[in-house]
């Protein structure tokens, strides 16, 4: 069984309460349980983090032993250089994911400094955003 870090960046803890008109109405603990249901049909095997602080999250990366990564960076994928170099010094497959359509949002958020560095960006689904993440993750790792 493949197993999958799942990273939720600064203010994700808030979802439910958190501006639900644009993230929806679940709440963090909601959108986990549901991926670790999710996650039987593609064998894997899920641990999560939430952090607000930018240095918890490149703590995460160098030191997780997981075959894969998803990450939601939050604010931090507008900003943070140093996740950035996390993800690109692990030889692991990072995916990167938002609950809302960064491109339909302020123009500050139509530039991300982690995309590059992953296998793939998926915007715009809600949580089905981290679902379709699952799949792709599965599928690269099976490749
Ligand atoms: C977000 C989009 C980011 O621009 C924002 O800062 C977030 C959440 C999303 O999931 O839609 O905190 O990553």
């Amino acid at each position: 069984m493949k197993r999958i870090l799942i990273i939720h960046g600064p203010n994700l803890n808030q979802l439910g309460t958190r501006e639900p008109d644009i993230y929806g109405s679940k709440t963090l603990d909601e959108i986990n349980s549901d991926l670790v249901k999710q996650s039987t049909a593609y064998k894997l095997d899920l641990s999560f983090i939430q952090s607000n602080l930018e240095g918890d999250i490149v703590d995460a990366i160098q030191q997780t032993d997981c075959d894969g990564i998803i990450i939601n960076p939050a604010a931090y994928t507008h900003t943070s250089i140093a996740i950035r170099d996390a993800i690109s010094g692990k030889q692991i497959p990072v995916i990167e994911v938002h609950l809302s359509n960064v491109y339909q949002r302020e123009s500050f958020r139509h530039h991300s400094h982690i995309a590059p560095v992953c296998i793939g960006q998926i915007t715009g689904f809600g949580p089905t955003s981290y679902h379709l993440a699952l799949l792709a993750i599965s599928d690269h790792l099976s490749a």
